[in-house]
């Protein structure tokens, strides 16, 4: 067979550990042919390819990105985007694809499938959102990076006796604000599944303050306060439909200076937590994932994705990649709850 292989939307530690995997298993044991298309759907658009045999595989372990490219390119939103991707795939006989991506990736993936395309997919996302598998991959590494800055920012909040917040990732769900506070020990933690109350956060914020310590927020850029909105960066959505939210934490500064007169900071980390190296964990996931994948796309199991169930990698179909994001529940962020003030 000859196999395209694409990733798709936003970059995240572990990408290049699946395509080595599907590469090296694929082609060193299966015998397989692989095509690597460029930048997510727009490279089957516009027929944006590159060589990936075992040779381009080597030493992309430890990288983070991807070395296909990725971007947030719809199909459905270019004209004529699903024809000319079929067509492409005909002209350069390529058999099945396996996709590397999140909702919106593996959605479009999802409609090929049910027109006829041989598709396998491979669930990625830092959010961790995806209901249909356990964890994804770049989730630990964004969750050590944001406890890293949280463990670094307790010790400058206490020489400046400061609140220091810190925005994380975390669109429709606050699961690097809940690891990663929980794992750096953050006196608040916001997300987006629990509208906050400000005046509840201040509390916290001034009982910190009384015992001589100085507080540390979490706040995914999704959180939202009772009855408010989500901040937003830019007017305008993406091909996709979603919005870029950014704001919240240094909304949040200024509103807890206004009602504590403590003064109050800002980090957001931003990309910084999609980028460099992988965790060993997502290494690891990363590369069963791969190996998975491309047994998968071997057996003809087409419109299926690979998804970690416990410790085992199971197959489940395509389109539970995309019916239901997998939230926070209210008894985890109770657990973490605990530790607020
Ligand atoms: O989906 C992953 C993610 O990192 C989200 O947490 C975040 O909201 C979004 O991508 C940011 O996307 P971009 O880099 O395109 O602004």
């Amino acid at each position: 067979m000859r196999i395209g292989v694409l990733t798709g939307g936003g970059d995240c530690p572990g990408l290049n550990a699946v395509i080595r995997a599907v590469v090296r298993k694929g082609a060193g044991i299966y015998g397989h042919e692989f095509v690597g298309f460029r930048d997510g759907w727009k490279g089957p658009i516009e027929n944006l390819t590159m060589p990936l045999g075992i040779a381009e595989v080597r030493g992309i372990l430890p990288r983070g990105g991807t070395i296909l490219g990725s971007s947030r390119t719809n199909p459905f939103k270019v004209d004529n985007g699903i024809e000319r991707i079929t067509e492409n795939l005909a002209t350069g006989a390529v058999d099945a694809l396996i996709a590397i991506g999140g909702e919106d990736t593996l959605g479009v993936a999802t409609k090929l499938h049910e027109i006829g395309v041989n598709v396998v997919g491979v669930p990625k996302t830092i959010d961790n959102d995806l209901n249909a598998t356990d964890y994804t991959f770049g989730f630990d590494t964004a969750v050590n990076i944001a406890m890293e800055a949280i463990d670094r920012l307790h010790t400058t909040a206490e020489s400046h006796h400061r609140a220091l917040i810190v925005e994380v990732m975390g669109r429709h769900a606050g699961w690097i604000a809940l690891h990663a506070g929980m794992a750096g020990g953050a006196n608040v933690i916001l997300i987006p599944e629990q509208p906050f109350s400000l005046e509840r956060v201040c509390s916290y914020v001034e009982s910190r303050f009384q015992s001589h310590y100085a507080p540390i927020i979490v706040v995914a850029e999704g959180a939202v306060p009772d009855g408010g909105e989500n901040a937003t960066m830019a007017k305008g959505l993406d091909s996709f439909g979603h919005v870029r939210l950014g704001g919240i934490g240094e909304w949040l500064a200024g509103e807890i200076e206004k009602a504590t007169g403590k003064e109050a900071r800002t980090t957001v980390l931003g990309h910084i937590q999609r980028g460099g190296t992988p965790s060993a964990f997502d290494r690891t996931l990363a590369t069963r994932f791969g190996l998975h994948a491309i047994d998968a796309a071997h057996d003809g199991a087409f419109g299926e994705m690979v998804a970690l169930r416990g410790t085992e990698i199971v197959r489940v179909p395509l389109a539970s990649a995309t019916t239901e994001l997998k939230l926070v529940k209210p008894e985890m962020y109770a657990e973490a709850e605990v530790f607020f003030g």
